[in-house]
């Protein structure tokens, strides 16, 4: 007999054949799976197991030769065996409230989801998805034109890899710190992309610099805002490494595993952040930026780009989402600064309307981080290339030739809000 789990709804269980991955041989029945069970899609436990109806039920008798397609689904279905309890690695990653990601963790760590309850966020997701695009397909035939230079540096496509780092409480320690951002690095420049990573008080603080230098420099490290005289000091370490551009997460002064860690972050002001700038020849980028007054800081500063972001909703809960500020601090900086952006980017799509939204590069967070758990640089690539097909095809049916063409014309905006599914 079968059973679904009606938590994921995706997760199906076969008594007959069992099954390797969670150490049930065939023919296993239900009700002798031990209670540490969890759904290896969702971590639900084993009374969320429900029998399929009959007329679900395979009637094959004849057992096929299963061949794997080691393919980027291949690589998620690993990453979602290896993240068990922590990310379901789900179709879409929203952040919604059934996800086993989501709700507030008791000061235990907060994994792959947000600060508090995690409604900043899942409120990026729901901001974003409230832009529809545009389908415009009479005009003549033109390759879009998809590449950009950013720091010196061309990339096929404005997407970057979003700083990550925390593998140990965030991802289960299903990865290496280490591994983590080499996969991360590595993956986004064999695709012709830039990959960045961050910084933890689980491993040394210049361990990411050491891995983006490690990688002929070919990387962006972000440090957390740490006390002056140490971001110069990593930031000079930085140039002597020859990075293409070095940042500060400055919402990073307010992640629960520092101060847990009892490691000391601050709030930066203006001066601090032009004496960052000046003490490197090297671009410089300002991450966590939610209002116009700070865009406007990070541009008088002289830094490089804003980048405008809430951290994934890791810091601050009840937070604006991305794409509700985005298009009121393009209209100040833009032309001034780079603009860079993140949250819930998850494809080509999305990543066409944030750039409409004004910013100039999109960066991915957590589906990068899936896949890299999954399978390393390779399934990094995989992503990248993913994003790229629909990014190609969201250009040429919203009638964008080239990036130039890309702006708030080609979007809906929704009047009436999608409703929240969080409760
Ligand atoms: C597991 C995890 C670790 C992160 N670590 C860092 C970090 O070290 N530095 C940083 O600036 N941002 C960090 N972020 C935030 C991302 O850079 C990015 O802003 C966010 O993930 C974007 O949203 P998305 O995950 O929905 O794409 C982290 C996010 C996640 C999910």
């Amino acid at each position: 007999m079968r059973f679904l789990c009606h938590n994921c709804n995706v997760f199906v269980y076969d008594e007959e054949r069992g099954d390797p991955k969670l150490n049930l041989k065939p023919g296993t029945k239900v009700e002798d799976i031990p209670d540490t069970y969890r759904c290896p899609v969702c971590g639900a436990i084993k009374c969320c197991l429900h029998p399929l109806g009959e007329e679900t039920v395979s009637q094959e008798t004849e057992e096929e030769p299963i061949l794997v397609d080691k393919d980027l689904n291949y690589y998620r279905d690993r990453g979602r065996e290896m993240l068990t309890n922590i990310c379901g690695v789900y179709p879409v990653c929203d952040g919604d409230y059934d996800h086993t990601c989501f709700g507030q963790k008791y000061g235990a760590p907060i994994g792959m989801g947000g600060a508090g309850q995690g409604k900043t966020f899942s409120t990026n997701y729901n901001t974003l998805q409230q832009y529809r695009l545009k389908m415009k397909v009479i005009k003549t035939h033109h390759e879009p034109e998809m590449s950009i230079s950013i720091f010196g540096k061309k990339i096929i496509i404005p997407v970057m890899g979003a700083p990550l780092s925390g593998a140990k409480p965030s991802l289960n320690a299903a990865i290496s710190e280490e591994d983590l951002y080499w996969g991360l690095l590595k993956g986004a420049e064999n695709f012709g992309s830039i990959g960045a990573v961050g910084n933890t008080p689980s491993a040394a603080d210049d361990l990411g610099l050491n891995t983006v230098g490690k990688n002929q420099g070919w990387g962006i490290p972000f440090f957390k805002p740490q006390s002056q005289d140490r971001l110069i000091e990593l930031f000079h370490l930085a140039e002597s490494l020859d990075v293409i551009a070095m940042g500060v997460d400055l919402g990073g002064a307010g992640s629960t595993y520092w101060s847990s860690s009892g490691k000391r972050l601050y709030r930066k002001n203006e001066d601090d952040l032009k004496e960052l700038v000046d003490s490197t020849s090297k671009p410089v980028i300002f991450k966590d930026i939610m209002s116009v007054e700070d865009a406007l800081t990070v541009v008088d500063s002289g830094a490089s780009a804003c980048y405008v972001s809430n951290h994934g909703g890791r810091v601050l809960d009840s937070g604006q989402g991305v794409a509700e500020v985005l298009p009121g601090i393009a209209e100040a900086i833009s032309g001034k600064i780079l603009i860079l952006a993140d949250g819930t980017v998850r494809s080509g799509f999305d990543v066409l309307k944030i750039l409409a939204l004004g910013a100039d590069v999109a960066l991915i967070g957590r589906t990068l981080a899936q896949a890299c758990i999954g399978g390393g640089e390779t399934a990094v690539q995989m992503y990248f290339d993913y994003v790229k097909d629909d990014f190609h095809r969201a250009m040429l049916l919203t009638g964008c030739d080239t990036l130039k063409h890309v702006n708030m014309n080609i979007l809906d905006k929704l009047e009436c809000p999608l409703i929240s599914r969080i409760k």
